[in-house]
């Protein structure tokens, strides 16, 4: 979607993609993405979400990208960080200790802003992507976290009932966006919370992602 879209949700405080709590599905199953204490997670697409202090507290290296400015300094003040704050191009980042946020638009973001990456983890970003613009968007991921493993966590619901985002991504989808790079296991499926579970009976979907050889 385009920026000024998402920059209206944030405004009017449309974000009920926020969850109150770190993502279950991520807490439950964060241990397939076998991550060491010190290595370094991608979170593309990451609003404010409780899930950035949960990985924190695992002891990794937490990097994320996410178009609101307000929400990136949120997270820094709920963890009582005082961040340093450059810019690079059109990104602003902003770090303290194991954080690094950038607030501008992922497709800006190149592999050198980054550096190296061990996993992706990515909760509500793909769904959050326009259906015409979710090849591009894989594409860019992967390149810029040179294809690393990667937890998926989306929804798959009958789009007729909802206007997304956030948009169905099947598994028949995700084996199409994914399958030339990576081995795709579905880890769980079950019943989505809030608004699009009593909507749309949809489901949320757990997927471990791991770069072919
Ligand atoms: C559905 S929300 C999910 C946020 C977060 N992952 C979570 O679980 O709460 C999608 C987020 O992506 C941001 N976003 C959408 N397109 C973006 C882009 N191209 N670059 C950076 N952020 C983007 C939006 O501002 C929004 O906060």
């Amino acid at each position: 979607m385009d920026q000024d879209f998402w920059q209206a949700r944030w405004r009017e405080n449309r974000i009920g993609f926020h969850e109150a709590a770190p993502n279950a599905l991520l807490v439950k199953h964060f241990s397939r993405l076998e991550l060491a204490a010190g290595q370094t997670v991608f979170v593309p697409l990451c609003g404010k979400a409780l899930d950035l202090d949960w990985l924190c507290g695992q002891g990794l290296r937490v990097t994320g990208i996410e178009f609101n400015q307000n929400a990136v300094e949120e997270v820094f003040a709920r963890q009582g960080l005082k961040p340093e704050v450059s810019h690079t191009g059109s990104l602003t980042r902003y770090q303290a200790g194991r954080l690094t946020l950038f607030a501008g638009d992922f497709f800006a973001l190149a592999a050198g802003h980054l550096g190296p990456v061990d996993a992706v983890y990515d909760r509500a970003a793909l769904v959050a992507v326009k259906p015409q613009d979710r090849a591009v968007y894989t594409a860019h991921l992967n390149q810029v976290t040179h294809t690393a493993k990667q937890m998926l966590i989306g929804f798959d619901y009958d789009q007729t009932l909802m206007e997304g985002p956030p948009f169905s991504v099947p598994g028949e989808t995700v084996r199409a966006l994914y399958r030339d790079t990576h081995a795709i296991t579905l880890i769980e499926e079950r019943a989505a919370d809030g608004r699009i579970g009593e909507r749309c009976n949809a489901l949320e979907q757990a997927w471990l992602l791991e770069p072919l050889p």
